[in-house]
């Protein structure tokens, strides 16, 4: 299924060619806005959960927040009908403002807190996911206290390899998530035992761009036996929460069939006879948007040629934290056809980890020449961090010809003003 990539050339008059987000000029973007600035497409966001919801017309789509938490993302899809993931009392927060449904928000995380839990209760959210006793036995002194029944799943960790990067592979004995199988069976009868619990469903996550289907073949099924299992000793499994992990296609790799994922996902939820709930968040957001950058300067030395930009690894991680490759383009391409020149792109952070991209075969790139970071919708702007006192990017999207501003930039005092002198200091500094 060909889903529709929004970041197109158009070309001009005089033959050269510009990128645009759907109508709208990345040119006139970056002149508006500013740069780094994080572009997204409605229009993308829109086909890409309408993709997945149409080959899954009955489960419910929990949009990982964690992927970009921004409200007016996050509100984008909550209008089409999605539900939301999340992992923290900040995303929660997030899931709510933007206008999701709470009875459609699942809770998941290893370290969920008493005041993130009783948020969640008091929000009165769809499910919260158990990976530990401790936090089970926790939640149940909570509920009891504010007088709720909590609706949980317990969080199964398969052992199943995803076959992905080892720090985002999180379905294998020795990764620190969920319950081992052999003691889901236990942790139900304890749920049974225990007066503020009620058990609801089932739930696993095996790990993030997964290219292969079979892991995930493996996973279900052995969840759907589990649920059977259950179900047969009389505890309450209405649904199977699949989590997340549909990989995209960053430099080439061979994205799974939507449709052969959704048979897998459909055969297990009927078999079992649940609904199912996903969990996707870089198959939505991912693609949906691009990093915007400028040149600040090219620097040619006699091993290498750096094109210094002004996003850095505080902006982007996913490049020095994975090694992530990132398809870079120029926004603007002349008619002619000019040689191309091997550089690296790099931030201007002091860390020799800060890079974009290294090793690009890329007309020769001078200072102000914007470039498109593709497929960086997702854990983006939401692993920005302030790293040397960097303000991070703006963000914007763009739907048709409109655009607007979703992040403001933040300013150096609001950076700075969250902190203060000791009381013993505050005399030694002279007022400017
Ligand atoms: N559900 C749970 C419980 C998760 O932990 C995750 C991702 C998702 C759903 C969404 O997975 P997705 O559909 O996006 O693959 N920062 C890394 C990715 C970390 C993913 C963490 N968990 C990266 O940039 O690749």
């Amino acid at each position: 299924m060909q889903i529709i990539d929004p970041f197109n050339y158009i070309n001009d008059n005089d033959g050269s060619r510009h990128m645009h987000a759907e109508g709208v000029s990345l040119n006139f973007l970056a002149t508006k806005a500013g740069t780094p600035l994080y572009v997204y497409s409605y229009q993308a966001l829109t086909e890409r959960y309408n993709t997945l919801k149409k080959v899954l017309p009955d489960s419910l789509i929990c949009y990982s927040v964690k992927a970009n938490g921004n409200i007016s993302i996050v509100n984008s899809l909550a209008q089409l009908g999605a539900g939301a993931d999340v992992v923290s009392g900040g995303e929660l927060k997030r899931a709510i403002t933007a206008g999701v449904e709470t009875k459609k928000i699942v809770f998941s995380g290893v370290g969920k807190t008493e005041l993130e839990m009783a948020a969640a209760l008091s929000a009165n959210i769809l499910q919260i996911n158990i990976e530990s006793e401790p936090e089970l036995e926790l939640l149940n002194k909570i509920s009891l206290e504010k007088g709720v029944i909590a609706p949980v799943a317990v969080r199964v960790n398969p052992d199943v390899d995803a076959n992905t990067h080892d720090k985002i592979s999180t379905g294998r004995q020795e990764d620190k998530f969920g319950i081992p199988y052999k003691d889901a069976i236990y942790l139900y009868s304890k749920i049974k035992e225990l007066k503020g619990l009620e058990s609801v469903g089932l739930a696993t996550h095996i790990g993030s761009q997964l290219i292969s289907l079979e892991p995930f073949r493996k996973a279900f099924k052995k969840l759907t036996q589990l649920a059977l299992t259950l179900k047969t000793s009389g505890h309450n499994i209405r649904s199977l929460d699949f989590g997340g992990g549909l990989g995209i296609n960053y430099s080439g790799e061979l994205e799974p069939n939507i449709n052969d994922y959704a048979k897998i996902i459909k055969a297990a939820g009927d078999e079992a006879g649940c609904q199912v709930i996903l969990e996707p968040g870089r198959f939505i957001a991912g693609p949906s948007g691009i990093l915007l950058t400028r040149v600040i300067y090219v620097k040619r030395t006699e091993a290498r040629t750096f094109a210094i930009v002004d996003c850095a690894m505080n902006d982007f991680m996913r490049p020095t934290l994975y090694n992530a490759w990132h398809k870079v383009e120029l926004v603007s391409q002349q008619k002619n056809k000019v040689d191309t020149e091997t550089v690296d792109i790099v931030g201007p952070i002091c860390e020799s980890g800060d890079f974009i991209a290294k090793d690009r075969d890329l007309p020769p790139l001078s200072s102000g020449t914007l470039l498109s970071i593709k497929d960086a919708g997702a854990y983006g702007a939401s692993m920005s961090s302030y790293y040397n006192s960097r303000l991070p990017a703006g963000e914007v999207i763009v739907s048709g010809n409109e655009w607007d501003i979703i992040k403001k930039r933040q300013s150096l005092e609001d950076l700075i003003g969250l902190e203060n002198f000791a009381h013993w200091q505050k005399n030694s500094v002279k007022e400017q």
